[in-house]
């Protein structure tokens, strides 16, 4: 099959500089939304496509499902005719960029699941022309873009880095986060060639601060999974501390906190309920895997998940306990869960340990309610207010996620009991009411 020939990379790289490209992110989630407002408002066309046709039809009447996209933003992107949305994949034939950003998740026995990147790859490659410049951010194993997309691309002749350009750059957002958005966060590039490298660097000069480039697509997979793989040792490191400081009569959030005044050499983690997202808990399980095929055995990874894997068991023990105390068994008892989203201040339910805590509170015969400011309703539990009657009616208030909009004043009034993960009551813990992780 020929390779259809029409403008090149030169043309392209002209255009990216005019901002004249046509950009199209396929995609629209966490990642994938926040990045087409940003070529938006730098100048660029951009088209985003998304298989979800709830989405797609949400975005099409102005209504973002992603906190931290505005919808004034939203809509000023569509008026300024900068942006569109559609369920299909033609828009990929006009494309001079395209850039991916569909989900890695993990299959039912745990190991990666590249489905959707393979289905994208096989979209662009029915489209595939002359001039293209193609990105990858997914988080995913390393040597998935040379592995997996590169071989789709070159179906039809074409030469990677002459003809058309293929690179991974992984996204590093952090949803909630107001300090650092996609502009304001480095953006590492790795490309299959050198010129591949280069055409990648000119597509994000013009949306983010600073890029910093990485010699081949395999670095830039490699670094993205050592950060995360970073956080959710880290993580699993100071959990495995508290269960050992509740053992010894230690309040380890005070040990954290004494450690951190060190300006060097130290950087704080902190216990909780469990890993959640899309990203922590399933990133080094990604590497783990990719390891494995070439003999290695990953040691940190395997145990970090394990201890990480057993938070949300702890919590409910720590349920128990206090139930105990005050001469209350676990079946029957009223439990009020705040917060079930993986962490504070976003609408995000992925992967998060409240569920499986929930489930595990229900199994043992309790009667599990929730609230949660950014959560309107979960299948599997009712949602309830948050009013001084509701507080006090329950037996126990589990704190699985510190929003900023709960009313913490109100809750330690109120509540009987709490189980506090977060300490947040840090000043109450020698109360016989919280009880801390
Ligand atoms: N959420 C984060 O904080 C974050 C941060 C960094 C990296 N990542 C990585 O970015 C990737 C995307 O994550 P996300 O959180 O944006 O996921 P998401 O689920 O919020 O969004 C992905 C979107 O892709 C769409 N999609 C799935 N298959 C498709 C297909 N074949 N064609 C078109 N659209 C398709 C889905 O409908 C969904 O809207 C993942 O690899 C994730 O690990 C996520």
């Amino acid at each position: 099959m020929q390779l259809e020939d029409r403008l090149g990379l030169l043309q392209t790289a002209e255009k990216i500089a005019s901002r004249e490209a046509k950009v199209v992110v396929i995609g629209l989630g966490y990642v994938g939304l926040p990045l087409c407002i940003e070529f938006a408002n730098a100048g660029f066309n951009v088209t985003g496509i998304d298989v979800n046709s709830t989405k797609v039809e949400s975005l099409n009447r102005g209504q973002s499902y992603i906190l931290d996209v505005k919808e004034a933003d939203l809509k000023s992107c569509f008026e300024k005719k900068k942006f569109k949305v559609v369920e299909n994949y033609n828009p990929l034939k006009e494309a001079d960029v395209i850039i991916i950003c569909v989900p890695t998740p993990l299959n039912k026995t745990r190991e990666p699941d590249v489905s959707c990147i393979i289905a994208v790859g096989e979209q662009i490659a029915r489209y595939i022309r002359k001039g293209q410049v193609v990105i990858l951010e997914s988080t995913t194993y390393p040597g998935t873009t040379e592995e997996v997309i590169l071989p789709m691309l070159k179906q039809k002749g074409g030469k990677v880095g002459e003809d058309f350009c293929l690179a991974f750059s992984p996204e590093r957002i952090d949803p909630g986060n107001r300090h650092f958005s996609t502009a304001t966060i480095p953006k590492i590039v790795g490309g299959v060639t050198p010129q591949c490298t280069e055409f990648a660097k000119k597509v994000y000069e013009s949306i983010v601060e600073k890029v910093v480039l990485v010699s081949s697509s395999r670095v830039a997979e490699m670094a993205k999974l050592l950060e995360n793989t970073f956080r959710a040792v880290n993580i699993a490191l100071v959990n495995e501390l508290a269960l050992m400081c509740a053992k010894l009569n230690i309040n380890v959030w005070e040990v954290i906190d004494a450690a951190a005044t060190k300006p060097f050499g130290f950087m704080p983690f902190y216990p909780g309920p469990g890993l959640g997202g899309h990203c922590l808990p399933i990133d080094p399980i990604y590497l783990a895997w990719k390891a494995k095929l070439h003999g290695f055995e990953s040691r940190f990874i395997e145990l970090a998940s394990q201890v990480n894997a057993y938070m949300p068991n702890y919590v409910v023990e720590r349920v128990m306990a206090g139930l105990n105390e005050k001469g209350k068994p676990m079946k029957g008892s009223k439990l009020l869960v705040l917060g079930v989203t993986y962490k504070k201040n976003v609408n995000d339910t992925r992967e998060s340990p409240a569920l499986d805590i929930i489930e595990m509170l229900k199994e043992r015969g309790a009667i599990v309610k929730f609230n949660d400011p950014y959560i309107a309703s979960l299948d599997s539990i009712q949602w309830t207010a948050l009013t001084p009657a509701t507080l006090r009616a329950q037996d126990a208030v589990l704190l699985l996620t510190d929003h900023g909009d709960f009313d913490y004043d109100a809750i330690i009034r109120d509540a009987a009991l709490i189980i506090d993960t977060r300490n947040i009551f840090k000043n109450h813990h020698s109360s016989n009411n919280v009880i801390r992780i």
